[in-house]
């Protein structure tokens, strides 16, 4: 399992997605990932997925997966295939990809047999409660209105995060997201239980990609040693 995970959400930011630029931010977070020994993980555009598998080896995972079987299943982006390329998990239900709450069991128990991290996305803590259920490994509580916003979760909405971690239960880890950009930002998260970081344009949108990562990296260190 990941532990104290700070998940790059590349999303399909113009600016980190072609082949050159992907591996760049790949490569500048799994340096700090490195150096400061902290779990950083990444979440590439999905067309990248294998070639950033291939070219770090920090823990890469996809941004979504479909409840689709090999076979005769045209543009479904099957789990199994994803694994074979290297992918150690994926997100689920993104805010900005979401599914039916029975797909969302099917996969978290598709991902368990094939031994693959699931990390469900929640818009409240009433989801987290259905979802906490079907005991996926992480539930990340990101709320739609600060995604993107450069306002984090952590300052502007720390109940949700408390509240989040209540309605797990204990039966997933529970991380947040959205809008998260500093190093404080990091630290009020997980001071407040967070177990760890789902970020996207504070990095994917900085103007130097390995400073930005190595200090959300010192707000997970710091609290977590
Ligand atoms: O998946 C993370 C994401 O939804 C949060 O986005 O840009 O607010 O870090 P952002």
């Amino acid at each position: 399992l990941l532990n104290r995970p700070l998940i790059i959400n590349f999303k399909n930011y113009g600016e980190a997605s072609s082949a050159e630029k992907t591996l760049e931010l790949a490569r500048a977070a799994q340096e700090v990932a490195r150096k400061l020994e902290v779990e950083v993980v990444l979440a590439p555009p999905q067309p990248s997925l294998a070639l950033v598998c291939k070219n770090v080896d920090i823990p890469v995972i996809s941004q979504h997966v479909d409840d689709a079987q090999e076979g005769s299943t045209t543009g479904f982006f099957v789990p199994e295939i994803a694994k074979s390329y290297g992918a150690s998990g994926s997100l689920i239900n993104h805010s900005e990809h979401r599914i039916e709450i029975g797909v969302i069991a099917s996969l978290a128990k598709k991902l368990r047999a094939l031994k693959m991290t699931s990390i469900v996305c929640a818009r409240t803590p009433d989801e987290v409660t259905r979802i906490s259920e079907m005991e996926p490994d992480f539930i990340a509580i990101e709320p739609p209105e600060l995604i993107g916003s450069g306002r984090a979760v952590s300052k502007e909405n720390p109940a949700i995060i408390t509240d989040s971690i209540k309605a797990a239960g204990g039966k997933s880890k529970v991380i947040c997201g959205a809008g998260i950009t500093d190093r404080d930002d990091v630290a009020k998260a997980v001071e407040l239980g967070s177990y760890g970081i789902l970020v996207a344009s504070g990095i994917i949108k900085a103007k130097s990609w390995p400073d930005k990562i190595a200090e959300l990296a010192q707000g997970m260190k710091k609290i977590s040693s």
